[in-house]
């Protein structure tokens, strides 16, 4: 929904998406709908992005510079959309839209503000955005642990709370 109260910002396509041409469509896009489903939304009232515009070779983690050459058109997505909250998937979004290179347990479950006191590329008169940092789904995938899907749970349901669900 280009007008959305949420959105929710991811690393890079996979091959899936490479292949379809839409965020999170593969297996990680199915636990995030999930996710996004008990928070009692529905994935068509929601925006979902990514760092990365195309896939990284092999799969990879997005370099720096490949997320500092996309970003403005992650910057131009999230100025359109002017969403109520951004939720960051995993530590690429995380680092970029904090403007940090924290660790993943260090960013997540606090509340945070778009644009950074340091962005990494300069983001012009934008009004700040509240961000909840959380764990990539593909991360709950390979580590599906109570412990694991507790923290994105609790850090969903501060958002749930910040939107007024219930
Ligand atoms: N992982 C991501 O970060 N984005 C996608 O679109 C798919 C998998």
């Amino acid at each position: 929904d280009p007008a959305a109260r949420l959105m929710f910002i991811g690393e890079a396509p996979g091959a899936d998406e490479d292949r379809i041409g839409r965020p999170f469509v593969g297996k990680s896009g199915q636990l995030l709908d999930k996710m996004i489903v008990a928070m009692g939304l529905t994935r068509e009232s929601v925006y979902i992005a990514n760092v990365l515009k195309t896939r990284p070779p092999g799969n990879r983690t997005p370099t720096i510079e490949e997320a500092r050459l996309c970003a403005p058109y992650l910057y131009e997505q999230i100025r359109i959309v002017a969403p109520e909250i951004i939720v960051t998937l995993g530590k690429s979004a995380g680092q970029l839209l904090l403007g940090t290179s924290d660790s993943m347990g260090a960013m997540r479950g606090k509340w945070a503000s778009f644009p950074p006191p340091s962005p990494l590329v300069p983001v012009e008169g934008m009004a700040p955005i509240a961000v909840m940092p959380t764990y990539h789904p593909a991360f709950l995938l390979r580590s599906y642990t109570a412990e694991n899907r507790g923290k994105v749970w609790a850090d969903l349901k501060l958002v749930m709370d910040r939107l007024g669900l219930t």
